[in-house]
């Protein structure tokens, strides 16, 4: 699928507020990808639909979790549906068979342990793009720009200390994606 189609579905699909959201992905992935030499066409691609799924009927966004084996995800937040489910209906129904911006996609809310870079650039830019405002974000947009693998470590981090403010329940995935980019660091063996 060719970008600017994509983000025609996109303007139609999402409110003004994500849409903008979406641009600003797009538009810091991009700059990213650059940064970190990573085939810019297929970073813009997963960063313009990542979103796609966001403002799906909740039953309808578990029935398709349930479908891709998924059923683990139902007892967590109902925000963590949109980016498997994404994944699964920018297949379906957009026709994109790229296995890396499936992949990319489905990550993007959790991150996942080794994940590639053109994940670890959807997952930083989602929560660094021009749009976002929370104390923390300089400093991680700063990160991103020196050390990629550090800015996703600082992201989760920001969100795991998020959610326990809130105390909401942390899916643990979102941990075991920390502690496997903490051991990789250490052990210098990473991406
Ligand atoms: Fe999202
Ligand atoms: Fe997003």
């Amino acid at each position: 699928m060719r970008l600017e189609e994509a983000k025609r579905i996109i303007e139609e699909t999402l409110p003004t507020k994500r849409y903008i959201h979406t641009l600003g992905v797009v538009e810091t992935a991009v700059q990213l990808a650059r940064r970190y030499g990573v085939q810019e066409d297929k970073v813009a691609l997963a960063a313009m639909l990542h979103d796609y799924a966001k403002y799906r009927n909740v039953s309808e966004m578990q029935t398709i979790a349930v479908e891709l084996g998924l059923n683990h995800l139902l007892a967590y937040e109902d925000e963590l549906l949109h980016a498997p489910v994404g994944a699964e209906l920018v297949k379906r129904e957009l026709g994109v068979e790229d296995v890396e911006v499936y992949q990319a996609i489905a990550n993007h809310t959790t991150g996942a342990p080794g994940m590639p870079l053109l994940d670890q650039i959807i997952f930083v830019a989602d929560a660094i793009e021009p749009n976002r405002r929370y104390p923390g974000v300089d400093q991680l947009r700063q990160i991103a720009q020196e050390d990629l693998t550090q800015a996703v470590i600082a992201t989760l981090g920001q969100t795991i200390t998020f959610l326990c403010k809130k105390q909401t329940v942390i899916f643990p995935l979102t941990i075991e994606t920390y502690n496997a980019f903490i051991t990789e660091k250490r052990k210098g063996t990473v991406l």
